[in-house]
Parts: C-alpha cells; sequence; structure tokens
C-alpha cells in the first residue's frame, strides 16, 4: 500500500466475458448456454434499460428453430478464432492482466456432465499460454451470465440445490487443469444480479412463480455456498490462488438531505452490499431479515451452510462501477437508469448516449466505503464508457470521449489510494470492442480495440486501434502517472 500512488504491482487491463466476446457458440463440443437465448431487440422495440429475461416459451420456439431473430452473444466477437491478434494487442499496451471468463457449457455442455469436454480445456489452454508469453495475469471469472442451458431447462438454474454440485465439479476441473497457469479468480460475476434478471444472473425461469423474489434468494444463497465451497477447494489445490467475490456496485446517494431519502438510500445499499457482506463477512447481516420478512422471502439452508459461508470468505473484492444513482422518498419522475438498477436524476452529473449518470467521484467515495467495511484488497474489474465510435475516411477514430471518461475515473481511484484504500488492480470493461450485455447491441462500444462488426453481425470483424489504445499505453507504462 502506498500513499503516494498506485502499487509498484499494480494489475493494469481490460475485462471480457466469454458470451458477449468469444462466439463460436457451437464449435468445439461447446454446450447451449442461457446467453446464446439472449435475441437482438432494436432500441425502439426494447420495453425498460435492457433486453435480458427470455422465458420457457421462447426458448422452447428457438430450439425448435421457430426464430428468425438474431443471437448476437453466440458470435460475440470472435475471440475463439482471433485470441491470438487480440492478446498481441493487448501485449502491446503493455497489458498486465486480461480478465476472460470461462463458458462453463464448453466444459461442461450440459452443466450436470461428468466427464468434461476435452477440446474446451484444450482452448483456454491456449489462451492462457498466450497470456503467458507476454507476462499477461489471466483474471478469470468461472459463470458471468453464462449458466449451460440444460442447468435452466432441467433444474431451473440455481434455485435447485444439486446445481452447486455440478458447479463444484466445474471448478474443480478447470483449478486442477490450470493450477499453473492462474492466479486470481472470481465465483459469480455481479452475484446480485440474480435479484434484478435471475435469467442471467442464475439461468432461473420466474415466469410461473407467485414470488419470483423469493426464486432469486434461494439461488444467491446456493450461489453464496458453492463460492465458499469454491474457495476451500481452490486453497486445497494451489494455496497461492486468489479468490475474489464480484458486485455490480451502484453507490446510492439521497436525492437530499430529507432523513427520509437518507434512509432509503442507506436500504438500498444494503440491499446491494448484502452480497459483499456475505462473502467477505461470513455471514448473511441481520438488516435483511426484516426485508426478508416483508418480502415473503424463507431461504431453505442446510444444516452446516453457515458454518461454510463463515470458514470460507474471499481473498479480495472485485467489483464493476460504472455509475451512482440517486434515489428519493418522494414521487419524482426524473428517472435514470443504468443496466439494470434505477434511480432519480443527478443534476450534479453527466450522463452516457445509453443514459448512465457519469460520476468518477463517486468511484474513490465507493472504493473509501468498500474498504473501510471489510479492510480486504479491493479490486475494480469493470469501469468505461460505452459509446457510439465513428471510423473517420483514414480508418482513425478519435474515442476522446472515452479518454475523458476513464481519465477521470482513473485520477479518483489515485486519490482513494492515497486516502489509504488497498488497490490491487484495475480492468476497465470491453478492452476489445464486444457485444453488450445488457441490450446485445454491437453499437454500444467501450474497448481501446475497433472491431469491424455490426448490431446484426456484419462486417469483417478487422481489428484498428482507436486514440484511446495509445493513451491507455501511456498510463500503464507510466503506473497511472501520466493521465
Ligand atoms: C456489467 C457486466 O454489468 O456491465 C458486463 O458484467 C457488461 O457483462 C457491462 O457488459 C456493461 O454493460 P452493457 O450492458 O453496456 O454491456
Amino acid at each position: 500500500m502506498s500513499t503516494n500512488g498506485f502499487r509498484k504491482d499494480f494489475l493494469w487491463g481490460g475485462a471480457t466475458a466469454a458470451n458477449q466476446y468469444e462466439g463460436a457458440y457451437n464449435e468445439g463440443g461447446k454446450g447451449l448456454s442461457t446467453a446464446d437465448m439472449v435475441k437482438f431487440v432494436p432500441k425502439e422495440e426494447r420495453t425498460g434499460g435492457h433486453a435480458l429475461d427470455v422465458t420457457k416459451e421462447e426458448i422452447k420456439e428457438i430450439l425448435e428453430g421457430k426464430s428468425t431473430a438474431t443471437f448476437p452473444k453466440r458470435f460475440g466477437t470472435d475471440f475463439y478464432h482471433r485470441y491470438k491478434e487480440d492478446i498481441a494487442l493487448l501485449a502491446e499496451m503493455g497489458f498486465k492482466v486480461f480478465r476472460i471468463s470461462i463458458n462453463w457449457a464448453r466444459i461442461f455442455p450440459n452443466g450436470d456432465d461428468t466427464e468434461p469436454n476435452e477440446e474446451g480445456l484444450a482452448f483456454y489452454d491456449k489462451v492462457f499460454d498466450e497470456c503467458m508469453k507476454f507476462g499477461i495475469e489471466p483474471l478469470v471469472t468461472l459463470s458471468h451470465y453464462e449458466t449451460p442451458l440444460g442447468l435452466t431447462l432441467n433444474y431451473n438454474g440455481w434455485t435447485d440445490r444439486r446445481v452447486i454440485d455440478f458447479f463444484l465439479n466445474y471448478a474443480e476441473t478447470v483449478f486442477k487443469r490450470y493450477k499453473d497457469k492462474v492466479k486470481y479468480w472470481l465465483t459469480f460475476n455481479e452475484i446480485n444480479i440474480v435479484t434484478m434478471s435471475p435469467y442471467t444472473g442464475a439461468g432461473v425461469l420466474t415466469e410461473d412463480a407467485e414470488n419470483s423474489l423469493q426464486l432469486s434468494y434461494q439461488a444467491a444463497h446456493h450461489q453464496f455456498v458453492a463460492s465458499a465451497l469454491t474457495t476451500k477447494l481452490a486453497r486445497e489445490i494451489n494455496p497461492k490462488f486468489q479468490i475474489g467475490c464480484m458486485l455490480a456496485r451502484s453507490t446510492f446517494y439521497p436525492e437530499t438531505n430529507n432523513p427520509e431519502d437518507v434512509l432509503l438510500a442507506q436500504h438500498e445499499n444494503q440491499l446491494n452490499l448484502f452480497f459483499t457482506d456475505v462473502h467477505a463477512r461470513g455471514e448473511y447481516p441481520s438488516y435483511m431479515n426484516r426485508y426478508f420478512e416483508e418480502k415473503d422471502i424463507h431461504i431453505q439452508k442446510e444444516r452446516g451452510d453457515d458454518e461454510i459461508l463463515k470458514a470460507y470468505t474471499v481473498d479480495f473484492i472485485s467489483f464493476s462501477y460504472y455509475m451512482s444513482l440517486s434515489v428519493s422518498s418522494q414521487e419524482n419522475e426524473a428517472k435514470v437508469s443504468g443496466n439494470l438498477f434505477g434511480g432519480v436524476k443527478n443534476e450534479y452529473l453527466e450522463t452516457s448516449d445509453w443514459g448512465w449518470q457519469i460520476d468518477p467521484v463517486g468511484l474513490r467515495y465507493t472504493l473509501n466505503d468498500l474498504y473501510s467495511r471489510y479492510q480486504k484488497p479491493l479490486f475494480i474489474v469493470e469501469n468505461g464508457l460505452g459509446a457510439y465510435d465513428k471510423v473517420e475516411e483514414d480508418g482513425s477514430i478519435h474515442d476522446d470521449y472515452r479518454i475523458d471518461y476513464l481519465r477521470k475515473h482513473i485520477e479518483q481511484m489515485k486519490e482513494a489510494v492515497k486516502d489509504g484504500v488497498d488497490l490491487l488492480g484495475y480492468t476497465s470493461w470491453g478492452c476489445i470492442d464486444l457485444v453488450s450485455a445488457s441490450t446485445s447491441e454491437m453499437s454500444k462500444r467501450y474497448g481501446f480495440v475497433y472491431v469491424d462488426q455490426d448490431d446484426f453481425g456484419n462486417g469483417s470483424l478487422d481489428r484498428s486501434r482507436k486514440d484511446s489504445f495509445y493513451w491507455y499505453k501511456k498510463v500503464i507504462e507510466s503506473n497511472g502517472e501520466d493521465l
């Protein structure tokens, strides 16, 4: 820890997820995953800010070949075939770390298979070897919105306790296989998303449920137990492994100093931090009891679960940070939203082209808040600006808006480090353009590297360097000094 700036071994890099990036959804023995069922919905036809949820009926129709929709998460931006070219570009920027996820259905095509798919395992071997060639540390998410579809259809996803064992089998397989190639692991990406989109977060279909929150929190409980047992397993297989949880952090501010607003913001923050509280402190916080009672949520725990949660807490806390949100206890029409969160407009903040509020200072606040709550190392594993990029006639892409967003956030990270926060690293989201999680658009881009492809999958898939590519290279070279 340093009071001057980032630690010497600060992990600078970028983040991706298999279902948005890898493509090749039906190659190499991969099974279908929940993400492969998510179709592209043009902006005008979208209800709400996202298009993530899929029903049983829709899945049936798709599997019967009756759908004519485009499914962008099936093709991503073709990392599967272009990993060498992509990793070389990341190496050129000086990346120290590269966050990817393993597509569970590439290893266990149905989720509940007993034997893994060797071709899938071999693919990630090649990816990690390529990273090692350039001294890039992989940071691997075990589950990033890509539950094998078989688990959804046959078990209703994580609502079924048996899924814990399938997950552990998967975790053990990849831990043993990549024991000497990967050190940093995350269990569940944005684990709290399960309460907002149970399908995305946990492969759970809720249309027949009387109380969908009941299903969400039960699924979350199974994921907590799985995460703790995965941590146990990791320590047995390689004590050097570092295991983190991952939260979609949205810091909620009270809209005014009306005590009712302050109380509401506290409540929203508790609902969000509940997920890291369990992972880091190893127990269910008492503030959830009343909420569970009021929402008629009854979590079924098995004997021993509480002890498991307590015994195997995470080594570090990772999170995504894109925005802050304000909440009001009063009727307020000025609504804003993020990928899945909602709130009221904060007049001090600008918004992105997708209406996400931009709040760099909120990142400093969030880092301090999380660190004083847990005193565990933090890792920002997602942050960035989704924007439309324009390719000039000469092929250049002047994304100064992205540089501006990232610069301001990194400045605040530096302040937080000076405040005393132990920050391990920073992986900005979608370092190479990929498909959006919430809208399946290709035109919502985050990358330093541009990929020639449109929303419907047309394009050469050629890669080109944006202005931000050269800027980020300098940032890494100077360990965050030259911004
Ligand atoms: C996070 C997810 O919610 O935000 C990523 O972990 C996602 O998968 C990212 O892509 C940005 O959201 P979006 O919807 O703009 O792609």
